[in-house]
């Protein structure tokens, strides 16, 4: 796990909204493919820190490097073009457009072609169509929605729902995804399944960087934690590290409760 470089890197990270200090000079890096958790009660900070590592919103201060390039003052896109791929909480697929058609529009950024291969249809390009349909099957099939990849979206279960947010992630060839709450609102079924699947990415070098509110859902699942409190790092380790963490366990006092390790 712990390669030379990391994939990530953050010093200092600060974010400021007015007078609050959501995230506070926040020291942190995820390797390829580990699973990282990032915890800590509400409006501690992490929806921000991921914001920030999705480039959505700027750093007040601090540096972020992603394979030991700087990230900072890049404009959103480059974030993603560089392969930090962020997933939402409230899943938004396109509507009227089949789960095939919304994992193919995902991929519109990697296109290699001119618009004229394009328009005079050559080989190039039926090539490339046709690669762009293989690739969005083989994740639609890899987060386990293959039979329904011809459906409208309309006909997904919220879970569904969640499964193809994901497979629209992979279809852009991350090297990090950011999952917000992934578990959020899933059956107990449909979260074993996620389980695996962000196992799965993780297994294919994908670093995962993980916040989630169901902490039996995500110690099971890390391979380390980060935990943050007003914004602030106050513990990192494994999971069993951080939740014999006396600071850790004041933090969750009265919010969540923490199984103890
Ligand atoms: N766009 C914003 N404008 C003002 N305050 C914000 C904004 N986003 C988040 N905050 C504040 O920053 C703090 C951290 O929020 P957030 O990162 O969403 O926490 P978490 O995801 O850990 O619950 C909270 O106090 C929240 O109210
Ligand atoms: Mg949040």
């Amino acid at each position: 796990m712990a390669d030379a470089q990391p994939l990530l890197q953050v010093k200092g990270l600060t974010r400021r909204f007015g007078g609050l200090l959501a995230v506070s000079a926040l020291d942190m890096s995820v390797h390829r493919g580990e699973i990282l958790g990032l915890i800590g009660p509400n409006g501690a900070g992490k929806s921000t820190t991921f914001a920030m590592m999705a480039g959505a919103i700027e750093p007040t201060a601090g540096e972020m490097y992603f394979e030991g390039q700087s990230l900072n003052g890049l404009p959103t896109h480059a974030f993603a073009a560089r392969g930090i791929v962020r997933t939402f909480q409230h899943n938004k697929p396109f509507d009227s457009m089949s789960l095939q058609e919304n994992v193919m529009v995902g991929m519109h950024s990697q296109v290699p072609l001119s618009l004229w291969q394009v328009v005079l249809g050559t080989a190039k390009a039926r090539a490339f169509e046709k690669h762009v349909h293989e690739k969005a099957l083989h994740w639609i099939d890899f987060v386990g929605l293959g039979e329904y990849a011809k459906a409208d979206v309309h006909t997904l279960s919220f879970g569904q729902g969640r499964l193809l947010e994901i497979a629209r992630g992979l279809a852009a060839q991350p090297k990090l995804m950011l999952f917000d709450e992934p578990a959020a609102g899933l059956t107990a079924t449909e979260c074993l399944r996620l389980a695996d699947i962000i196992r799965g990415i993780a297994a294919q070098g994908i670093a995962v960087l993980l916040i989630e509110h169901d902490m039996a859902f995500l110690m099971a699942l890390a391979h380390r934690v980060v935990v943050l409190n007003f914004g602030g790092k106050i513990a990192e380790g494994s999971p069993a590290q951080v939740q014999a963490e006396p600071a850790v366990v004041a933090a969750y006092l009265g919010q969540l409760k923490v199984p103890h390790a």
